[in-house]
């Protein structure tokens, strides 16, 4: 689980606040979806509780564990078990089922094996079309679902997902709903960001979150 105490954030001592005073937690096997205007800190929040971003004031705690206090090697233990996705995804040169494996390669899983569940993702996704594809050639939304197949490969406890369906058509949009289900329902939980809420149609929430310039103002 992670938690946020009294998070407050700023991107320089000059600027103004962009997260204040937010307490939030987020837990395995749960949907969270955070809406609000733009620039009302939904990427930020996000950054910050996926352990990417230090507060500048608070604390983000890891199953109790007090995350910018530990040491490097504990600190990079724990952030192995969450993913961030980019809302502009970057992709690595190559192909498809190289990006998705990639991350399971660094992570001490043989090519053979990582390939292998590269293409199992790629299967219950539907687009196995796309495995050899290189990574520069795909189409915004096509992007953006590898990118999101490279996350979750990983198997993540929790995955932040900025503007995930921000690119999709209906369908798309109707295929990772499914997998975010199955994933859900073996144990990953999300946290989502979205202007729209149209595009979470078929989708179980949880929790629904409102930022409104840097502050929490609705929960239900
Ligand atoms: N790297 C940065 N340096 C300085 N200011 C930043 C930086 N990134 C974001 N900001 C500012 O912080 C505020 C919140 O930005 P953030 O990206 O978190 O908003 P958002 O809710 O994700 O917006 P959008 O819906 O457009 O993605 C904005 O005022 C933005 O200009
Ligand atoms: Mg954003």
């Amino acid at each position: 689980m992670i938690e946020l105490i009294d998070v407050w954030f700023r991107y320089s001592n000059r600027g103004g606040w962009v997260l204040k005073n937010i307490s939030i937690s987020f837990k395995p096997q749960e949907t969270y979806i955070v809406m609000g205007a733009n620039g009302s800190g939904k990427t930020t929040l996000l950054k910050v509780a996926a352990l990417l971003y230090k507060p500048c004031k608070g604390k983000v705690l890891v199953n109790g564990e007090n995350f910018w206090e530990l040491d490097k090697s504990r600190r990079l233990l724990l952030r192995r078990k969450v993913v961030y996705v980019h809302e502009r995804p970057i992709l690595l040169r190559g192909s498809v089922i190289y990006n998705i494996a990639y991350g399971l390669i660094i992570r001490g899983i043989k090519a053979d094996e990582a390939v292998w569940r590269a293409e199992r993702m790629l299967n219950e996704l539907g687009i196995t079309y796309l495995a050899n594809r290189d990574s520069k050639s795909l189409s915004a939304g096509e992007a953006q679902l590898v990118s999101i197949m490279r996350a979750l490969v990983l198997e993540p406890k929790i995955a932040f997902l900025d503007e995930p369906f921000a690119h999709l058509d209906r369908q798309k949009r109707k295929k990772l709903v499914e997998l975010l289900e199955l994933f859900r329902s073996r144990g990953t939980g999300f946290v989502i960001t979205t202007h729209n809420d149209v595009v979470l149609k078929g989708l179980s929430i949880d929790h629904t979150f409102i930022l409104e310039d840097g502050r929490l103002i609705k929960e239900s």
